[in-house]
């Protein structure tokens, strides 16, 4: 839909879509506010209204071309697709149909209250990326001060606030960068899930993380965000973990829209938006954007680390035998093809002390040691490692650390800072519950140039993070819908979800752990050491096997985890997972260990 705004005056009218025209010297933007009030008063005079399942909806909001509106008139409309799109003018931020072929949409250069922000980009890059002419730069607005109310939700959106953040329905709003208001309901944004989300803010209203844990009301609203199948009981999503419908939706949305002319929509619409997710990454993560790779897993951040880092025949690696397999193989090939000796040391577990851990990485380098790889929370038992003390012990001696954080980044709370760390892999198809096949790999940016990417990239780009993401021909919704996982991620906050999930891991944790002394926690239960994965080991029962007679008989998911010095299940709910079925896998694992497997 376009609109166009035939003065400049007018300082209470809203916007329109983001390929809006505004001809006149109006470059303003509104508060986020009167653009969802705004795009609630268009629904309500050109929309068709239903009501199904006892929410109305409004569909093929679509004023008719050339009739005017609070000042603006419609020279072309579309159908609003999505209200998030709408919403994201007012924050600025990029929208689908912000360029279509043959249209004049004002350029960054053209338009003097938003001058292009200088881009570090290779000029092979140049080419694709062209900011939206309405993105606000936060970090200009950090710099000059500026508090206009696009700007300050922008940075509402982006993050730069850090720390527990109030839920209050605005904020919410702001951070879902959904256009919903009670009474508007656009059909393709899944409005479900971000009515569910503002239905757990009202229950949260005042009340503490340790206190809303184990409080249904919020999290029965959360869980009605997913399309899962209840007729299972998924204690695996470590592995992997369903997204919200809403985040899938706006994956599958792009995939269409990409399919329609690919060349065009998917790399010169879509792809250019990877901007806006690394931006928000990377205030997440707590690092600048030009830190911050898209990539597609944490195998993929962490193999571009471990095959990309210069070492020669000799030189020395400390890892520990509770590194992901993936990660201790590439290791072992570049013992094979470099002849780099490659240290794996063992730790108990659970460990005495985060010091014992930091103790043995230090008696395992020698003058030879040039990288150590941690994992930030080990895949097996859970344990979260001492990274900010590895890295400070390493740092002494010149040795680099990558720390592999496939399973913590969106599921406790911490910043880059905290750990003071030069490289950073993570997976976001785990707790961000992002779309599968996505990641990022966060390389300090003094530290780029002596880490070549896996794909080759030119010369230009020794120093650019997007060498990084030189791979080819890739879907780009998929990354794109990381947006939409942020967003919801943002919407609980990071100290909820983690409350959440060792709520949860007690109330399976602790009634086993009672109910039997061959029951064992190889994982502390101290809130500190470990979040959302446990691991339970039951003596005298065969790991894989009762794994499999949850599975087959109950259809209860968890994971057998069987290494050389421990064995057990692994469970790992998520923020989707009721009480209930917790209780169902503790009933079933008494009844184990009461009757046996049969
Ligand atoms: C510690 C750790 N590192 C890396 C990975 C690899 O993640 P992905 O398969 O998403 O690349 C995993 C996967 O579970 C993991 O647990």
């Amino acid at each position: 839909m376009w609109v166009r705004r035939p003065e400049a005056a007018d300082t209470t009218g809203p916007v329109g879509h983001a390929s809006a025209r505004r001809p006149g010297a109006l470059s303003r933007r509104l508060s986020f506010e009167a653009a969802l009030k705004f795009v609630e008063d268009l629904a309500n005079a050109f929309g068709e209204e239903e009501t199904s399942k006892g929410t109305r909806h409004v569909r093929n909001v679509r004023p008719p071309p050339g009739r005017s509106f609070r000042g603006f008139r419609f020279e072309h409309c579309e159908s609003i697709q999505d209200p998030n799109r709408v919403a994201g003018l007012a924050c600025g931020a990029p929208t689908e149909n912000s360029e279509k072929p043959g249209e004049q949409v004002p350029r960054p250069a053209q338009d003097a209250e938003h001058p292009r922000r200088p881009s570090r980009a290779s000029p092979l890059r140049q080419r694709q990326l062209q900011p939206h002419p309405l993105l606000p730069d936060p970090r200009r607005r950090l710099a000059r001060g500026d508090s206009d109310d696009a700007n300050s939700l922008c940075s509402e959106i982006h993050g730069d606030r850090v720390g527990p953040m109030p839920l209050d329905r605005r904020t919410l709003l702001s951070r879902l960068g959904a256009g919903l208001s009670a009474g508007l309901v656009l059909p393709s944004f899944r409005a479900e899930a971000a009515q569910a989300l503002l239905a757990a803010a009202r229950a949260a209203e005042g009340k503490k993380p340790a206190e809303l844990a184990g409080d249904e009301a919020y999290w029965s609203d959360i869980a009605r965000a997913f399309d899962v199948d209840r007729t299972l009981v998924n204690l695996n999503n470590g592995g992997c973990s369903p997204a919200p419908t809403h985040v899938l939706d706006a994956m599958i949305r792009d995939l269409k829209f990409s399919n329609e002319i690919p060349v065009y929509h998917m790399w010169t619409v879509l792809e250019p938006r990877i901007e806006s997710v690394r931006r928000g990454l990377a205030e997440e993560f707590g690092c600048d954007p030009e830190e911050m790779a898209i990539v597609r897993n944490a195998s993929e951040a962490m193999e571009t680390l471990t095959l990309g880092v210069d070492l020669k025949a000799g030189d020395e690696v400390v890892i520990t035998n509770q590194n992901y397999g993936r990660m201790i193989t590439t290791w072992d090939q570049r013992a094979r093809r470099d002849g780099i000796v490659v240290k794996q040391i063992s730790f108990p577990v659970p460990p005495p002390s985060p010091a014992d851990v930091v103790e043995r990485f230090r008696k395992a380098c020698t003058p030879k040691t040039r990288v150590i790889e941690v994992t930030h929370i080990t895949n097996l038992t859970g344990q979260i490692l001492p990274v900010r003390d590895i890295v400070r012990m390493a740092r002494e001696r010149g040795i680099e650390v990558f720390v592999d954080g496939a399973h913590a980044f969106a599921h406790f709370p911490f910043k880059r800072d905290e750990l003071e760390c030069d490289y950073y892999g993570t997976s976001l198809h785990k707790w961000l519950l992002a779309p599968i096949g996505t990641g990022f790999l966060y390389v300090r940016k003094a530290k780029q140039k002596k880490i070549w990417p896996l794909m080759a990239a030119p010369k230009t780009m020794d120093e650019d993070i997007r060498k990084y993401e030189e791979i080819g021909t890739h879907p780009a919704a998929n990354h794109n819908a990381i947006a939409a996982a942020l967003a919801f991620h943002r919407g609980i906050g990071a100290e909820r979800k983690s409350a959440r999930l060792r709520w949860l891991r007690d109330r399976w944790a602790k009634p086993l752990l009672a109910a039997d002394p061959r029951v064992k926690v190889l994982t502390p239960l101290d809130n500190v050491g470990s979040c959302g994965i446990g691991l339970v080991h039951l003596d005298g029962i065969d790991t894989e096997k009762l794994q499999a007679f949850l599975w087959d008989k109950h259809r209860i998911m968890t994971t057998p985890i069987v290494h050389a010095e421990f064995n057990g299940l692994r469970i790992t709910p998520n923020v989707y997972t009721t009480p209930e079925e917790i209780d169902v896998f503790v009933d079933t694992v008494k009844g184990v260990l009461r009757k046996g497997l049969s």
